[in-house]
């Protein structure tokens, strides 16, 4: 075959230099046609839209056309043409071929309308349906977001360690991270394990949240966001968690719970604009096949003001709403921690628009929390979304040192683990604040897909590594 520097589809379909030879390189959809033409729609994954090829049947072996099945993989020569029927702009018609990977029958993507539940378990195949190199293509243009939009705030990327020591949710739920022999592991007289000659010298596990490290930084170059993987053993199956996930976590000093809220506001909005200014092609395409809502939901967050909703108010909305005969499967008082159904009542039906919500029980938030002088409540903020609940959970972080120290004595947390965490608070101490967004939270709702495993290339949950 000829050497022509190849093009990408994406760029091919916007060319309008119709006679000039190309190369086109990519995966075969489909393949339909007459004996004296073939059409090849061809896919390589920088679109949603296929090119198609224009094979005239007569110009080439029987042996090669043999080949051009489904899946397998295809270098193609030809002329760049204006297309009538193809659907888009232009096509191509073949002059030279070449099968640069076969693909046989056992191809597990060879008729269209597979289960996502079948897809997840083909999650090395999937990322070739349209409807994956979509929620793909859309993963990517969010993480640009999310770096664009701190770094024209004036935000230093920070990476905090994925191994820590501390637990900064104090949920204990953390995945331990040694190298010592599980088969033969040394206890003290207590029965408890001896950390000292593990890898660390220390118990050591995933981090759950890279804030603590976050509020160093933000305490010392002013306003900082990490973005990276996250991890936690909870052992929750259900649609909007996953044992492994990333969170983007911004901290900025001097920030009040009112600054903190408009950054969360501004920020979930730059991000859903940026998906209808960069993803179209692959959101029509899930509008049209997933959810006919989709596109028209993401314009109103853009459009609309977020609810500011203290909790003690919400409460008495769901009260309100369980006399008037609604029911909820867990029960709602203050103190309870509100349940998704919850979050989804106050979010789908009373306002109809985001919520975020502030002035939590403490009892049912961290440590780190910053205390309101009712003594009972603290500065935390959840950002509340439709079809999701929870996207974003944050706070004014408590800068008192005493306040700190006397939360966290309560609590038991272990101190010797936080020495470092406290120098900030005993250092030239500063109010600050910050929150962590789920990445996978703001793609489902991105997207509009159903589960949260479907919007990470290879899903960790429990019982399942694959992959
Ligand atoms: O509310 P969380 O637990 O807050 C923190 O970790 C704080 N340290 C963040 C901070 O203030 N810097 O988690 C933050 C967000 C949640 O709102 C949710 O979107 C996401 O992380 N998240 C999960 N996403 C997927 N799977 C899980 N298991 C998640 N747990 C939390
Ligand atoms: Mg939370």
């Amino acid at each position: 075959m000829e050497t022509i520097k190849r093009t990408k589809i994406v760029d091919l379909l916007k060319r309008e230099d119709f006679g000039t030879m190309v190369n086109v390189k990519g995966w075969v959809r489909t393949r339909r046609g007459s004996k004296q033409v073939n059409f090849i729609a061809l896919n390589d994954g920088s679109t949603i839209n296929n090119i198609q090829i224009v094979v005239d049947l007569d110009r080439f072996d029987e042996a090669l056309l043999k080949e051009i099945t489904t899946g397998a993989c295809l270098s193609v020569n030809g002329e760049l043409t204006e297309s009538v029927g193809s659907g888009q702009k232009a096509e191509i018609q073949a002059r030279e071929m070449e099968v640069l990977g076969t693909c046989d029958n056992s191809y597990p993507l060879q008729k269209k309308g597979h289960t996502m539940e079948f897809l997840r378990e083909i999650a090395h195949l999937r990322p070739r349906t349209n409807t994956f190199g979509a929620v793909f293509r859309i993963r990517h243009n969010m993480a640009i977001a999310i770096h664009t939009f701190f770094h024209q705030k004036g935000f230093f990327y920070f990476h905090t360690p994925i191994i820590t020591a501390s637990d900064c949710e104090g949920a204990g739920q953390m995945f331990q991270v040694t190298t010592k022999n599980l088969y033969d592991l040394k206890k003290d007289e207590n029965g408890s394990i001896i950390y000292d000659d593990d890898f660390f010298g220390k118990q050591a596990s995933l981090t759950v949240s890279g804030q603590l490290e976050g509020e160093l930084a933000a305490t010392a170059l002013g306003a900082i966001y990490t973005f990276g993987p996250t991890f936690r053993a909870e052992n929750s199956n259900t649609p909007r968690h996953l044992a492994e996930f990333w969170m983007v976590e911004p901290e900025v000093a001097f920030a009040d719970l009112h600054e903190l809220m408009d950054l969360e506001e501004e920020f979930i909005k730059f991000c859903v604009q940026w998906a209808l200014d960069h993803c179209m092609d692959d959101l029509e395409f899930l509008n049209k096949m997933f959810d006919k809502g989709l596109i028209e939901r993401l314009r109103q967050v853009t459009s609309t003001e977020f609810v500011r909703l203290p909790y003690t108010e919400g409460i008495q909305i769901l009260e309100e709403a369980v006399a008037k005969g609604h029911k909820f499967e867990f029960p709602v008082y203050w103190g309870c921690d509100l349940a998704s159904e919850h979050e989804r009542y106050l979010v789908e039906e009373h306002f109809r628009k985001p919520v975020i919500m502030i002035d939590y029980p403490k009892e049912i938030k961290a440590f780190y929390m910053k205390q309101n002088a009712d003594g009972k409540t603290v500065q935390g903020t959840d950002v509340l979304f439709p079809q999701i609940g929870e996207i974003i959970g944050g706070s004014v972080r408590e800068e008192n040192y005493d306040k700190l120290m006397a939360r966290i004595t309560e609590l038991h947390i272990p101190m010797k683990d936080m020495w470092w965490y406290l120098d900030t608070r005993k250092y030239g101490t500063c109010p600050h604040a910050g929150f962590g967004l789920g990445f996978e939270r703001l793609l489902l709702f991105v997207t509009g897909m159903a589960n949260i495993r479907d919007v990470i290339p290879f899903p960790r949950t429990p019982r399942n590594a694959e992959f």
